[in-house]
């Protein structure tokens, strides 16, 4: 009896098991989706019609309804935000740490191949001739104090998370990037103020001429020996000029899109203005670190044109000789030229 009855239970099991092929048959007939989830039409019906993906590209923001005033409160979902988030936490870092290290990099490459560029005659002459009068300078170094601040409040927002953080823990660093916002926030002000200066002083001196390209060609005295002709600013300076301009304006309207949320663009529109704020920022901090280097560390003489204004003559005959000659033109013994022997002209 017990065998009979083993028998039997084996008998059905192998029948279940032959007849479940069959059973299942008729189901897979009814759905017509295949096994990579495709149907015959090649589409994906079940699955497109519920991917958030798919949603998200027919519309650039998700809303609901509310009654209050502030309809920026409907906002459900933005679908944007993850590209930018995306972006801001791992793009950008990478983007600024290779571009501002790169260039130090090649700055303390550069020095070591050319050393310090010096004037041709390293004997001073002893006369100065005045290259920026005293407004100049200090519409320059307005910009300029602004700028570096502006620079590393900036770098902080991308940065200071990251390094300084975990360096002095976060009380301290909530502290310090309120005092860092605080500093990008207002000394944006004095800073447009001082790229606009500057631009109305020196616009009709930077307009590209014929002797740039020459400049240019001539490797613009940085790759050989002489020092090829150039005006008050050379095409190099031209270049610094002509970025402070440019760069100066996008910073400026797209950080007051910023500083005046929701008036001008919505949520997108800020996201897209906090990446070009950014990109363009690292590739001013870049194109700066170039021209502190040239009017410090790279050449000899340069910082005086800045610093007390006057420089000496060899040197600007040397660097601005068509300028020189310009301003010799001028006047005779000219106010321009200053020194412990007035200067004959020559
Ligand atoms: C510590 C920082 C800086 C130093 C040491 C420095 C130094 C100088 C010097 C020596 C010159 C005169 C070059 C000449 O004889 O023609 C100059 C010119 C100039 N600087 Fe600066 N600068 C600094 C920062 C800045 C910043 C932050 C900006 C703008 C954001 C700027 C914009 C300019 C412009 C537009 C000129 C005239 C064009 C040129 O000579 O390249 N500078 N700077």
């Amino acid at each position: 009896m017990r065998r009979a009855v083993t028998l039997f239970s084996t008998l059905v099991l192998a029948t279940t098991l032959l007849a479940a092929p069959g059973a299942f048959a008729p189901a897979q007939a009814q759905n017509p989706q295949q096994q990579d989830g495709m149907n015959p039409m090649g589409t994906k019906p079940t699955a497109d019609s519920v991917n958030e993906e798919f949603l998200f590209k027919q519309a650039d923001k998700i809303t609901g309804r509310v009654s209050i005033p502030d309809r920026k409160s409907a906002n459900l979902i933005q679908p944007q935000g993850r590209e930018y988030r995306a972006f801001r936490e791992s793009w950008l870092p990478w983007i600024g740490g290779l571009g501002i290290l790169g260039m130090i990099a090649a700055l303390g490459a550069f020095f070591m191949w050319r050393g310090r560029i010096l004037t041709d005659d390293t004997q001073e002459s002893g006369r100065k001739i005045l290259r920026f009068n005293a407004f100049e300078r200090f519409a320059h170094w307005m910009t300029a104090t602004c700028f570096i601040i502006l620079s590393l409040s900036g770098l902080n927002y991308i940065f200071g998370k990251r390094l300084i953080m975990p360096l002095i823990g976060p009380d301290a660093f909530g502290a310090l990037a309120q005092w860092a916002k605080y500093s990008h926030v207002y000394l944006a002000w004095p800073f447009m103020l001082g790229v606009v200066i500057m631009v109305g002083l020196w616009l009709k001196d930077n307009i590209p001429n014929r002797i740039d390209w020459a400049w240019i060609k001539a490797g613009g005295g940085f790759l050989g020996k002489g020092h090829p002709h150039a005006e008050r600013f050379n095409a190099g300076q031209k270049g610094v000029f002509w970025m402070v301009a440019g760069f100066g304006a996008a910073m400026g309207v797209t950080g007051l899109m910023m500083l005046f949320p929701f008036t001008l663009v919505d949520i997108n529109g800020m996201q897209v203005m906090q990446v070009i704020h950014s990109l363009i920022g690292i590739a001013f901090i870049v194109g700066i670190l170039a021209h502190i280097y040239i009017g410090t560390l790279g050449m000899k003489g340069a910082y005086d044109a800045m610093g007390s204004g006057e420089v000496d003559l060899a040197w600007a005959r040397a660097h601005h000789d068509l300028w020189v000659e310009k301003e010799q033109a001028k006047t005779a013994s000219g106010p321009q030229l200053t020194g412990r022997h007035p200067a004959p002209a020559e």
